[in-house]
């Protein structure tokens, strides 16, 4: 972490080197779901929204993308499980790499964020428990309409290595691909987050009760994905402190330095380094319905990623809630390495000239952050010169 950004100006627009990476600032594309993969298919639109967001030297992640066929949990998300996704997917990644970019996939799988209508047979959906997410969250239905989670089924202990074959297999249809790696998604409430927070899983197993056991099945996931394809290709995203879908932790910081820790002792063991660890702000939560964050001052906030910032032994990235100056501060303060913006980037495509010169920002329109148009509210949003706004009539297509 610091030997790197200490050796370099420490702004939010100087290099900076991600292992093999050199990234010529540290503006991040968060991963975001954007629902327009049609029946699980990246089509054109894709390779020009994200090649829309790609600068020289720029680091993007790929909205969640599924690693099976029973990982979905939101209409039209695109999948790596299948030849038909790894073929499309070439094409947005070759989009991205003519522009200088380096995009890595993100992997996904929602466990009991999920409905039966996602579901292959119409089953229910897996997780580390068979509790519900509670009323307090509605799911999105492929009709547009909402409901409330269903009862999942907690997966058993047997069947678990057959999902991490899942990650496995994806990481390595990702690099098939072209990807220049994969982030596992082990935030916000998905299944990875359903088996490290005690306040869902309730196992009585080796996958459950103690914080060791309860980082099995993640650590089981990085295991599997970097002995298909490399620590240096694979990052980490985790968010210990955020409550979204009723994740929460009687012990955030713990869980978070025991992941840490975790991880530290692997790339020990391998003598090779992850990518990065990708951490979102305790203050973002209910993403894509409220602004602000759970109660606890920003300095509480501070200090745990701070915490987990200073355990953390390679590439750190911070996400939620970041504004230009808020990331110019983390950076200058050696808060973070990079910082991933997810909502300004969704309506400033050129958000890195934007911030670079401080230019004046378009407001995004959440009403359609989830819907199919391959044009609107995807990539209609203005660039400053409009020059470098359009790939051609793809978009239309
Ligand atoms: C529409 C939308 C979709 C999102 N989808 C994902 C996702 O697929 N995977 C993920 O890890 N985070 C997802 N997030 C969270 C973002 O990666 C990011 O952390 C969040 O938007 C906070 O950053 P911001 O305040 O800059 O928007 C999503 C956020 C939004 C707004």
């Amino acid at each position: 972490m610091a030997e790197n950004s200490a050796a370099q100006d420490g702004s939010l627009f100087s290099p900076y080197r991600m292992g093999k990476f050199s990234l010529s600032h540290r503006v991040v594309l968060a991963p975001m779901t954007r629902c327009r993969a049609l029946n699980g298919i990246p089509r054109p639109a894709l390779a020009e929204y994200y090649a829309q967001r790609t600068t020289n030297g720029g680091f993007l992640i790929t909205e969640g993308t599924l690693v099976s066929n029973t990982a979905a949990g939101f209409p039209h998300v695109p999948g790596i499980y299948s030849e038909e996704q790894v073929e499309a997917w070439k094409k947005v990644v070759d989009a991205v790499h003519k522009k200088g970019g380096i995009i890595f996939c993100q992997l996904w799988h929602v466990g009991r964020a999920s409905h039966r209508v996602y579901q292959p047979g119409g089953a229910p959906p897996i997780s580390s428990t068979s509790k519900p997410i509670s009323s307090r969250w509605r799911i999105l239905k492929p009709d547009g309409s909402y409901s409330t989670y269903p009862e999942p089924r907690a997966l058993e202990a047997y069947e678990i290595q057959d999902v991490v074959e899942h990650y496995r297999k994806a990481a390595l249809n990702a690099i098939r691909a072209g990807f220049d790696g994969i982030e596992i998604h082990g935030a916000h409430g998905y299944l990875i987050d359903q088996f490290l927070k005690n306040g869902i899983n309730d196992r009585t197993d080796e996958y459950g009760g103690s914080i060791a056991n309860r980082c099995k099945f993640l650590m089981q996931v990085v295991q599997a994905v970097v002995g298909a394809i490399g620590a240096e290709q694979v990052g980490v995203r985790i968010s210990p402190a955020i409550d979204h879908l009723d994740a929460t932790d009687s012990d955030p910081l713990g869980l978070g330095l025991e992941v840490i820790s975790r991880l530290n002792k692997l790339q020990a063991d391998l003598g090779s380094r992850l990518t990065y660890l990708h951490v979102t702000q305790p203050r973002y939560t209910a993403y894509g319905q409220a602004e602000s964050g759970r109660p606890g001052s920003e300095e509480e906030e501070a200090q745990l990623m701070r915490a987990f910032r200073k355990a953390y032994q390679g590439t750190f990235i911070c996400s939620g809630g970041y504004t230009r100056e808020l990331g110019m501060e983390a950076v200058a303060q050696d808060d973070t390495d990079l910082v991933s913006y997810g909502r300004l980037f969704i309506s400033n495509p050129d958000l890195v000239l934007r911030f670079k010169i401080n230019a004046p920002l378009t407001k995004y329109n959440r009403k359609t952050f989830y819907t199919q148009d391959p044009v609107v509210g995807y990539t209609d949003y203005p660039f400053l010169n409009r020059d470098s706004a359009s790939q051609g009539p793809l978009s239309r297509l």
